[in-house]
């Protein structure tokens, strides 16, 4: 008999865009739809589901509607938050719920023992130096330590989430368009013991990295990818390749996060080889 981990499903960098448009020929509403029917098939165990921004590609609210049927199918809560490409009030008009007492799409949720953060850190007043990086300003910051602090009291081990990674990865134009006050984040976090694990979006590609010894997972968008070419490039440079989610187990000491390239086969499992 195995450990029984609690699940949560995470999909990042939606991209939905109008009707009758796409991106690079794919067409961001269908990938999702159909990693999202893929993931609650082979997961009906799933707890929650976490969206970590990029919800929309130009952040209009005729974007957003599109996802109310796809999501109408989903019987678990949804947690959402922001990415650079978001607008925060349709958004916020699509999710209610998503917005915190400061305005702010910032949620604390248990995942069986351990406890998830999830931020926002989408720029919205243009503190970072560059329009597409992120930011987490000073009211986000202490709605992070108060519930660093109550996680630290109630014995929760913390899962924290951003959009933008706080550290380099390699792909030269995403690295310019980081959390660009990653250490405002970083030193809060290495200085809480009970931070397990940082799980990002925003580049568009599966990577493992660690920040300052904090493990960081960064998660695939269910519609394009950024092309496995480092050192040079744009942000907007992108690939066909499978879409993907994030399949995050929770236990006690131990953070597990898988990654499922949806379309690479039917899911015929095959004895003998
Ligand atoms: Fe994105």
């Amino acid at each position: 008999m195995g450990e029984h981990f609690d699940k949560a499903l995470v999909f990042t960098d939606l991209h939905i865009v109008a009707e009758g448009e796409d991106i690079i020929t794919l067409d961001p509403l269908a990938r999702f739809a159909e990693g999202l029917k893929h993931a609650l098939n082979r997961h009906p165990d799933a707890q929650h589901l976490i969206l970590l921004g990029d919800i929309t590609h130009n952040g209009l609210p005729e974007e957003y509607a599109r996802l109310a049927p796809v999501l109408a199918e989903c019987p678990i809560p949804i947690t959402v938050t922001m990415g650079n490409h978001d607008t925060r009030a349709p958004l916020q008009a699509a999710f209610p719920q998503a917005a915190d007492a400061n305005g702010f799409t910032q949620s604390a949720l248990d995942l069986g023992p351990v406890r998830l953060l999830i931020l926002d850190t989408h720029d919205y007043d243009n503190q970072a130096p560059l329009e597409q990086d992120g930011w987490l300003c000073d009211i986000r910051l202490t709605w992070l330590d108060a519930e660093l602090a109550r996680a630290a009291r109630e014995a929760k081990d913390v899962v924290v989430f951003t959009h933008h990674p706080p550290c380099p990865v390699g792909f030269w134009a995403m690295d310019a368009i980081g959390l660009a006050n990653s250490e405002a984040l970083l030193s809060r976090l290495h200085a809480a013991p009970h931070v397990r694990h940082l799980i990002c979006g925003h580049i568009h590609r599966t990577i493992h990295a660690s920040a300052g010894g904090l493990p960081v997972s960064i998660l695939k968008s269910p519609c394009h990818q950024i092309p496995m070419i480092l050192g040079q490039g744009t942000s907007a440079d992108s690939v066909d390749e499978p879409g993907a989610y994030g399949i995050l187990l929770a236990l006690e000491g131990t953070i597990v996060v898988h990654t499922e390239d949806f379309a690479l086969s039917d899911g015929a499992v095959h004895g003998g080889a």
